[in-house]
């Protein structure tokens, strides 16, 4: 393995959305903090009104209170359905509010959340509204949830010459990027890395989407590393590190993915893989 992360991750106790991080000292005390506060920056700004609920209850039927986590992890799905499909270097989106929400069980089969929310592209700030419909299938192996989104006037939100631009810049270049820590333990990055950056959300998005059912709340934590391989077939290709959050089991889990972008076909993800958590303490390994 090239490549060790040891966010020994305690405990994460959110209240009321706000996370304080218990981590060993040896293991980069603020990178925590920071990345949660990116984790924040990214899709958690809504108020999940927490009350005497518990982030894993499930099953809510019926109309759901806006704010309450069975509402908010069915329309984070859609975050992250509307980046594996529409997001790229300079298009990201996150959930910004949700403004309803109903669930019911469907048959033997699974259950349909129906939801109305507002979605946030971050690099402009701009928020629009959707519709959307996410179903989480039942069954003993999990499933992925399906969903059907409507935003149309979020979709007109235009980056093709931004990520023409991108494209161009690193499709020949000689020295291929690589870089560590999206963002660094100060919150800190490279404005030119600001692109590698979402794309590594984008990415994780797929993760995240396949990952996600009705008890899970996941975030992008941190790009842990950026590896730029050779571009093939016109597609520049990648390998990140990528460590997730899941607000609900407080868990950082910490992903490997192999994908390739170009501005016209988008992000594919060609492998994923989770990787074991490391609870060694050891300083990244820089080879
Ligand atoms: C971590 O952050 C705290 C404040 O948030 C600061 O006082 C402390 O010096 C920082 N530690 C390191 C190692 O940067
Ligand atoms: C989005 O929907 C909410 C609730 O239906 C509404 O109050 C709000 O004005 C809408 N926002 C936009 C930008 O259309
Ligand atoms: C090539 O990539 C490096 C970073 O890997 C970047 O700093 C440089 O600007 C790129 N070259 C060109 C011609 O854009």
């Amino acid at each position: 393995m090239d490549l060790v992360i040891m966010f020994v991750l305690a405990l994460l106790t959110v209240v009321s959305g706000s996370p304080t991080v218990t981590i060993r000292p040896e293991a980069q005390p603020n990178a925590t903090q920071q990345m949660l506060k990116k984790a924040v920056i990214f899709g958690q700004q809504q108020t999940v009104a927490v009350g005497t609920e518990a982030p894993g209850d499930v099953m809510a039927t019926g109309e759901l209170n806006p704010s309450h986590y069975p509402a908010q992890r069915a329309a984070k799905v859609v975050q992250h359905y509307l980046n594996t499909r529409y997001g790229s270097p300079y298009r990201v989106f996150g959930l910004h509010k949700v403004h309803s929400g109903h669930a019911e069980d469907v048959a033997e089969s699974g259950r349909k959340y129906l939801l109305k929310i507002s979605v946030q592209e971050f690099l402009r700030e701009t928020v629009k509204n959707c519709t959307a419909e996410v179903f989480f299938p039942k069954g003993e192996k999990q499933a992925s949830p399906e969903v059907r989104a409507s935003c149309d006037e979020l979709l007109q939100i235009d980056s093709k010459a931004q990520d023409e631009a991108l494209y161009q810049r690193y499709k020949m270049n000689q020295s291929l990027v690589s870089a560590e820590y999206l963002p660094d333990s100060h919150g800190n990055m490279d404005p030119d890395m600001k692109p590698f950056w979402h794309l590594g959300i984008v990415a994780a998005s797929f993760v995240m989407l396949s990952e996600s059912n009705e008890k899970t709340l996941y975030n992008t934590a941190q790009v842990a590393q950026v590896t730029q391989l050779e571009t093939e077939n016109d597609q520049l290709k990648f390998n990140y590190d990528i460590l997730l959050h899941d607000m609900v089991s407080q868990e950082i889990m910490h992903w490997k993915v192999l994908f390739t972008w170009s501005p016209s076909e988008g992000v594919k993800v060609l492998q994923k893989e989770q990787l074991p958590r490391c609870h060694c303490g050891r300083l990244p390994n820089k080879n």
